[in-house]
């Protein structure tokens, strides 16, 4: 069993000043929390004229996320405003009765029950690049985190827009997210300093004009996909245009089509791709739990290309991957504003604040988990011994708002994982230095220097 110890940054001694916190907070949010924090049940943190509620233990966290999920539905400000010159009234910032509509509108199109007109899409982008990985004559140095990013963005972009339009968008689509990405503001100053809601909040010109391309394309592939209705290949587009709501039997208007297609991209692209980029990573640091995975391969696959049908045969693959999104959650912060008054434990929570889980802290609790820093995906196989509570591992979220595309991300995480494993081997670059990052996602630093090695 690996007892692999991955890298996380350097935890404060002693809880932090709050200007030092936000300083820390604005390059990366991993690093602002003492040890004690990885101990805590429930704990609260003033910030400027605020109070965070922090829940990290089973029982706070289904408190804050299903029993009381309609005091904490409200997603939260910095997150609202972040992302609304992109998304609209989409479906991952949206709350009340907007949110509702959106929710049964659009998870059945990335539902499971989907996967056998997607999982054949993620499948073949996986091979594509196995393919042109195979092809090197020598070992050969490539950025694993960026190759993860181009090759989930190929899958959401054939699968939101249909093989021939998303082959034709992914570059221009892709390089708009990430440079609006790059321009989020990472804290809400306005609402930390106790100010109003409805107060405009500054965005930079070049997070304007980003949004505005990302609209300029939707509009292009929506208005295609209407044409080609009937004779173009099936895409979450052309399942969203069908889509009607089983309450009121309306269908999505061109504004909502855009910002639902929006919120699917984004959701779906960089989260997949982080976590792929730590499996690579995890998997080049622990060769017995690398021979284990190739083993498993051997065993189900025999050398073909998997289908949606092995994925539940994967079970090694499935706990490799399960235990690098514990350790490594590409979403490590769940921010919610409560929009009434609520108890949780001794705490009232007043209509306002916010209330937080941490998953980077939950799932690696210390009374919650053994060895809560190690790298042990047999923790994950489904005989494990004494397993953890499912309530301190959140990579997906919980109750009513948990990720709408969790099926849909593991599949494609699995097909991508046992595609490229069985092909090719990708070592760690010499000298090369991994550290956790956090801005919205949580990611090995801004490149993984790797070598592929063709099998
Ligand atoms: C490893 C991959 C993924 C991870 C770890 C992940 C994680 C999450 C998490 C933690 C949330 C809740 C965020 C919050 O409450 O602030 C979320 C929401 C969401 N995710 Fe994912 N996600 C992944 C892949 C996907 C994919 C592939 C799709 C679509 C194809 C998707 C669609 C969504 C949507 C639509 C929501 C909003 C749900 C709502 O607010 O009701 N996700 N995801």
């Amino acid at each position: 069993m690996s007892s692999f110890v991955p890298p996380y940054p350097d935890r404060p001694a002693e809880p932090l000043s709050v200007f030092s916190g936000m300083r820390m907070a604005r390059q990366n949010f991993l690093s602002i929390w003492p040890e004690e924090c990885f101990s805590f049940d429930m704990f609260t943190m003033p910030v400027l004229a605020r109070t965070v509620y922090v829940c990290n233990s089973p029982d706070t966290v289904v408190k804050a996320l299903i029993e009381n999920h309609e005091a904490f539905e409200r997603k939260s400000p910095q997150m609202r405003h972040a992302l609304e010159p992109l998304l609209g009234d989409g479906l991952f910032i949206s709350d009340g009765a907007t949110w509702r509509a959106r929710r049964r509108l659009v998870s059945p199109i990335v539902h499971a029950s989907n996967l056998p007109i997607f999982a054949p899409i993620m499948a073949e982008a996986a091979s594509e690049l196995a393919e042109r990985w195979q092809g090197f004559a020598s070992p050969t140095p490539v950025d694993a985190l960026a190759s993860m990013a181009n090759l989930t963005a190929e899958i959401i972009c054939r699968t939101v827009f249909g093989r021939r339009l998303g082959m034709a968008y992914s570059t221009e689509i892709v390089a708009a997210f990430s440079e609006y990405q790059r321009r989020i503001n990472q804290l809400d100053l306005v609402y930390l300093f106790g100010l109003p809601d409805w107060l405009p909040r500054y965005q930079p010109l070049a997070t304007r004009r980003a949004a505005r391309r990302i609209h300029g394309v939707l509009d292009r592939v929506i208005r295609s996909a209407r044409e080609q209705a009937k004779s173009g290949d099936a895409s979450m587009i052309t399942l969203l245009l069908d889509a009607k709501d089983p309450e009121t039997g309306k269908p999505l208007d061109d504004l909502a089509l855009r910002n639902e297609a929006a919120t699917i991209f984004m959701a779906g692209h960089e989260t997949t791709a982080n976590s792929l980029a730590w499996t690579w990573y995890l998997l080049s640091q622990s060769p017995e739990v690398e021979a284990q995975l190739q083993a498993e391969l051997e065993r189900v696959l025999g050398g073909r290309m998997p289908a949606l049908a092995d994925v539940p045969r994967l079970v090694y693959t499935r706990a490799v991957f399960d235990e690098a999104v514990r350790l490594y959650p590409p979403v490590p912060l769940l921010a919610r504003q409560a929009t009434r008054a609520e108890r949780i434990r001794r705490w009232t929570i007043e209509a306002g604040s916010l209330v937080v889980v941490v998953p980077w802290l939950l799932q690696r609790h210390r009374r919650y988990w053994d060895q809560p820093d190690s790298f042990v995906p047999e923790r994950f196989l489904p005989d494990a011994p004494g397993r953890h509570d499912r309530r301190a591992y959140l990579p997906f979220s919980i109750g009513p708002r948990v990720c709408a595309g969790a099926a849909f991300g593991l599949t494609e995480a699995i097909l991508c994982l046992a595609t490229l494993a069985q092909k090719v081997r990708l070592r760690l670059a010499p000298g090369a230095v991994v550290a956790p990052v956090c801005r919205l996602t949580l990611r090995p630093g801004d490149a993984l220097p790797m070598i592929v090695t063709p099998r």
